[in-house]
């Protein structure tokens, strides 16, 4: 069954577009049908995954200007591309009566061709954010395990349960997990065993290292299987993506 998942955190930096990218090419590696979509103003999944300026971006076709068209990246994954313009998306499309669906009637009909959508989120909860939501099947929250990165979860999970009141009831918390993960630092290991104990089994037992592999492959265009796959970032990312097909 199709699954779609939206990655996100208001707070930035905390490995979203990481962790929808590398998730979404070990997907692909498993022979799994994987769609990457780029919601993100900042368009850093785009660019990090080696598209420089496509002609056409998921903004213009949230409009309705363009025709969906998604970019090959590796063998089963493919992504169609974020623009800056997205960062218009609220100010033109705020006052339309199915603003918060805009998205979900793009993606509904692509659905018999993969088996994963995943959606990579920009660091707010704004509009863009709400249309991924309203979409998805499920939302992952990747959290910094330091004390001010899990700040602003409360925020996410209020907002989570607000679209699946009244936008879309079937929408799950597939889990959060701790990003830049380095357990020699006390701080981060208390604050990932704080919120075990209050997530229960919403935290997911994989954590991600801090890896450098991570942050030097999308400056190459690339995802970390491709760039290091000994790295611990890759091994990491596999072993958080079997976590999550558990699910
Ligand atoms: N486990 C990691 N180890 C080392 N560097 C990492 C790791 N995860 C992410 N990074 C780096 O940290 C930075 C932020 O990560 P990323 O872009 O995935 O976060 P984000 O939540 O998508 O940010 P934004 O909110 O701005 O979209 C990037 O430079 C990325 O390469
Ligand atoms: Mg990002």
């Amino acid at each position: 069954m199709i699954k779609v998942i939206a990655f996100s955190n208001q707070k930035g930096g905390v490995g979203k577009t990481t962790s929808a990218v590398n998730i979404g090419a070990y997907l692909a590696s498993q022979g799994k049908r994987v769609l990457l979509i780029d919601l993100d103003p900042q368009a850093n999944m785009t660019k990090g995954l080696g598209i420089e300026e496509p002609e056409i971006s998921i903004y213009g076709v949230l409009l309705g200007e363009q025709k969906i068209k998604a970019f090959p990246i590796r063998e089963n994954l493919v992504l169609v591309p974020g623009s800056y313009g997205m960062s218009s998306f609220e100010k033109v499309k705020g006052d339309d009566l199915d603003k918060e669906f805009l998205l979900k009637e793009v993606i509904d009909p692509l659905k018999p061709k993969f088996d994963f959508i995943l959606l990579d989120c920009p660091p707010a909860l704004g509009l863009i954010t709400i249309n991924a939501l309203a979409a998805a099947d499920q939302v992952y929250i990747p959290l910094e395990a330091q004390i001010f990165g899990v700040d602003g979860l409360n925020k996410v999970l209020e907002i989570v349960e607000k679209v699946r009141k009244r936008i879309n009831p079937k929408l799950e918390i597939g889990g959060v997990f701790f990003t830049r993960y380095n357990d020699r630092k006390i701080l981060a290991r208390d604050t990932a065993d704080d919120l075990r104990e209050l997530l229960k089994n919403k935290v997911l037992k994989t954590t991600i290292r801090e890896n450098v592999a991570l942050q030097e492959a999308p400056s190459l265009g690339k995802d970390v299987f491709t760039y290091a796959p000994d790295s611990h970032g890759a091994r990491d990312y596999a072993k958080l993506t079997e976590e999550i097909l558990q699910k």
